[in-house]
């Protein structure tokens, strides 16, 4: 999978993906991530990105010209499955989303700041608009670098127990049961029996009542869906 990732900020993601699971991806040449600094393809004297909103009010908006030499270049280059858009006034990611989207060859991801794009980049470029949750960032950096690594922790030979990504938390819409490791007694805390019994059929049981518990305590509303 390719992600080209167009944002003013390019340092940003300097450090989410030169770590861990991102990093080992990107070595192992199941991803490549590029990240584009929008400024550079400004055409203007000032290699300025943004400017005032038409019909006043607080904030800039970024400008078409830098943002549109720049995907157009891309799509010259290879086809995309999606250009994403990340913005808090859209649909908000979940792991649905992130399993469909694993399976995309190229993408490419927009951040946005200050007051957002030019509606009009949204109208004819972006095909998906993102958020990740109902708060506002100060831009779409942070945003991006969450759903590239829910998205690249998908691919096949990312995790090295390919299993794991199939028990998250919210991969079958319920939350995660509680999990234990040595030792078995911590000063008088214990943990379940059953864990210790070598039972499999009964420790997957014991998993699934607990993962239900703890999604009908903590997030009933995944239940109703
Ligand atoms: N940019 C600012 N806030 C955001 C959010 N919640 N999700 C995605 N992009 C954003």
């Amino acid at each position: 999978m390719r992600i080209d990732i167009l944002t003013i900020f390019p340092e940003i993601f300097d450090g989410p993906f030169s770590q861990s699971m991102l990093k080992r991806a990107q070595e192992k040449k199941i991803v490549e991530l590029h990240i584009h600094n929008i400024r550079d393809y400004s055409t203007d004297k000032q290699k300025s990105v943004d400017d005032y909103a038409f019909g006043g009010g607080a904030g800039m908006v970024m400008m078409i010209q830098p943002i549109e030499d720049l995907i157009l270049k891309l799509k010259s280059e290879r086809s995309y499955d999606e250009i994403l858009y990340m913005t808090p006034d859209a649909k908000v990611w979940n792991q649905q989303s992130a399993n469909h989207l694993s399976m995309s060859d190229n993408l490419i991801i927009l951040c946005g700041h200050y007051k957002g794009v030019d509606q009009r980049i949204r109208d004819h470029y972006i095909t998906r608009e993102i958020s990740i949750g109902d708060y506002v960032l100060t831009g779409g950096e942070l945003a991006a670098a969450v759903i590239v690594d829910s998205v690249v922790r998908l691919i096949p030979g990312v995790l090295s127990d390919e299993t794991s990504a199939l028990t998250d938390s919210h991969q079958d819409g319920l939350l995660s049961p509680p999990v234990y490791t040595r030792p078995a007694n911590h000063n008088g805390w214990t943990v379940p029996e059953i864990l210790l019994s070598g039972n499999t059929r009964k420790v997957e049981e014991w998993r699934e009542e607990k993962a239900l518990e703890r999604t009908q305590k903590i997030r009933p509303d995944l239940l109703e869906k």
